[in-house]
C-alpha cells in the first residue's frame, strides 16, 4: 500500500491542522508509523533490580511485560499469550520465576520463552514448537539506567536515535556513577491527544498566565523566583532540538531559576564527581530544563501513553540521584509529584488546556482557521559550543515545529530509510557514557 503524505504544518507560516489531534484513521497510523518505529522509554533499570522482578508498561497501546531474567539481561515482551492472546501478567509489577498464563496455564520464561504447556503430549500430540511460541520480544537498549525499546528491527541504535540530545540529557540522567533511582508512577487518564502534552514540554509562553496561581503560590510561600512574563520573555535560557527531541538548558550560575550553590548537585562531593563525568562545562556550567524525547516522553521521566485520539494515559516517575540519602530523595519525589503529579499545582492547570486544543480538531471551523505555532519563526542558529539547531530566545513555538516536523517524517516514511537523522557532532567530554 502506497504510504500517504501528510502537509500537516507550514513551516513558513506555523500553520498547523488540528485534525491530528481527533482523526480515528491518523491516530491508527501514528500507532503503526510512529508508536511501531520509534524507541520508546518504557522503564528504569532500578524499577526490576534483580533476576525475576517484572514491571507492566506499554509500547503505545500494546502491553509490554518489562523483565530481569536470569543472566541479569532486560527483555520487553509483547503481554499477550501466543495461544489465544489472553494478557499474560495482570499485575503492574512483582517478582516470581516464570510467567505463567492464567487462561490455560502456558507458561513462559522470564526471557519470553515457552517453557511449558499443559497437555504438551497427551492433547497436543507433540506437535507445539515451542521454540518458535515464546512471547514477541521488542529490541531494548538502555541509556544512564533508563530502559527504551522499539520494534523495529531497523531502527538506528538509541545511542544514534538519541544523537546530540544526550549532550544535555547527561546533565541530568548522567551525573553520578552511581545512576538515578525512579519512584513510581502516579498514573492518571485524561481527555486530551497526546501530542498536546509534548509540545508543551517548552512552550513557556503559558506558564505566567495558565499556572499564575501556582507559580505565585510558590513565591508567595517558598520563596522561589518569579514566574511572571516580565521575567520569563527576558529569561536567558535556550533550547536545542535533534531529532525531534527538544532540550532546554541555561548557564549556570546566571540564568538558573534556583541559587543552589552545587547547580544541579546536593554535595559538593556529588558535585565534584559530575564534573569528572561530564566536564568543566557540563557540570559545572550547564543545567538541563524542560526537555521532551520523541514521540511521548515528557519533562524528565515521564510518559504520555496514548489510549485514543481524545484519551491519554499520563505516567508520572520522579527520578532522583541515586548518590543521595532516602531523606532528600523522597524530599525530591515530593516536590516533583507536588508540582507535576496526578493532583499537582502545575499539572491540573496544564490539562484543560490539552483538553480544548485536542478538542479542536473536531469542529470544521477549527479546522478551516488552523492553529497558529509560528513564534520566533526563521530564528533557529547553531553554535560551536552547544549542539543541535538552538532557538535563539527562552520562549518560543520552535519546539512545536520541530516536533511536528519530526511527526511528520515519520508518518511520511516507509521505513526508517526515509527517516534521517541529525550528524552527531557534540563533544562529549567526561567519562559517562550510554551505559552510564
Ligand atoms: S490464552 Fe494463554 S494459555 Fe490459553
Ligand atoms: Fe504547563
Amino acid at each position: 500500500m502506497k504510504t500517504k503524505k501528510y502537509d500537516v504544518l507550514n513551516t513558513e507560516t506555523g500553520r498547523l491542522d488540528p485534525t491530528i489531534y481527533s482523526d480515528e484513521e491518523i491516530y491508527k497510523e501514528e500507532m503503526e508509523k510512529i508508536f511501531g518505529r520509534a524507541w520508546l522509554l518504557i522503564g528504569h533499570e532500578s524499577l526490576i533490580e534483580k533476576p525475576g522482578d517484572f514491571f507492566h508498561t506499554y509500547m503505545g497501546e500494546q502491553p509490554v511485560i518489562l523483565s530481569r531474567d536470569k543472566t541479569g539481561a532486560i527483555n520487553a515482551m509483547l503481554n499477550i499469550c501466543r495461544h489465544r492472546g489472553a494478557r499474560v501478567v495482570r499485575t503492574d509489577d512483582g517478582s516470581c520465576k516464570s510467567f505463567v498464563c492464567p487462561y490455560h496455564a502456558w507458561t513462559y520464561g522470564l526471557d519470553g520463552k515457552l517453557e511449558w504447556v499443559p497437555g504438551e503430549e497427551e492433547l497436543y500430540d507433540g506437535t507445539i514448537d515451542r521454540a518458535e511460541m515464546g512471547l514477541k520480544k521488542a529490541r531494548v537498549a538502555t541509556y544512564a539506567g533508563l530502559i527504551f525499546a522499539t520494534w523495529d528491527h531497523d531502527a538506528p541504535s538509541l545511542e544514534d536515535y538519541l544523537g546530540d540530545a544526550r549532550w544535555y540529557l547527561d546533565l541530568e540522567f548522567n551525573r553520578s556513577a552511581k545512576g538515578t533511582k525512579a519512584f513510581g508512577p502516579h498514573k492518571w487518564v485524561i481527555p486530551i491527544n497526546w501530542k498536546t502534552a509534548v509540545d508543551n514540554c517548552s512552550d513557556w509562553y503559558h506558564v505566567p498566565y495558565s499556572h499564575a496561581s501556582a507559580a505565585n503560590a510558590l513565591t508567595r510561600i517558598m520563596g522561589a523566583p518569579r514566574m511572571t512574563s516580565d521575567v520569563l520573555w527576558k529569561k536567558k535560557g535556550r533550547a536545542a532540538f535533534v531529532n525531534g527531541h527538544q532540550v532546554c538548558f541555561f548557564r549556570l550560575p546566571d540564568d538558573s531559576f534556583d541559587g543552589n550553590p552545587y547547580g544541579m548537585d546536593s554535595t559538593e562531593e556529588n558535585h565534584a564527581e559530575a564534573i569528572e563525568r561530564l566536564g568543566e562545562l557540563r557540570g559545572d556550567g550547564v543545567m538541563l530544563g524542560t526537555h521532551s524525547l520523541f514521540p511521548n516522553t515528557v519533562l524528565g521521566f515521564r510518559i504520555v501513553i496514548p489510549r485514543g485520539p481524545n484519551e491519554t494515559e499520563f505516567w508520572h516517575f520522579s527520578h532522583t540521584n541515586a548518590a543521595d540519602t532516602p531523606e532528600k530523595q523522597r524530599e525530591v519525589a515530593l516536590e516533583h509529584a507536588a508540582q507535576n503529579g496526578a493532583g499537582g499545582h502545575f499539572e491540573s492547570d496544564d490539562i484543560d488546556n490539552w483538553n480544548q486544543v485536542s478538542q479542536s480538531g473536531k469542529y470544521a471551523g477549527a479546522r478551516e482557521i488552523g492553529q497558529y505555532i509560528n513564534m520566533g519563526i526563521g530564528n533557529t542558529t547553531t553554535d560551536d559550543v552547544f549542539p543541535g539547531q538552538l532557538s535563539d530566545r527562552f520562549v518560543s513555538e520552535q519546539n512545536h515545529r520541530f516536533f511536528y516536523s519530526r511527526w511528520q517524517e515519520f508518518m511520511n516514511a516507509d521505513s526508517w530509510d526515509d527517516i534521517p537523522l541529525d550528524p552527531m557532532k557534540a563533544n562529549f567530554e567526561g567519562t559517562a557514557s550510554m551505559d552510564g
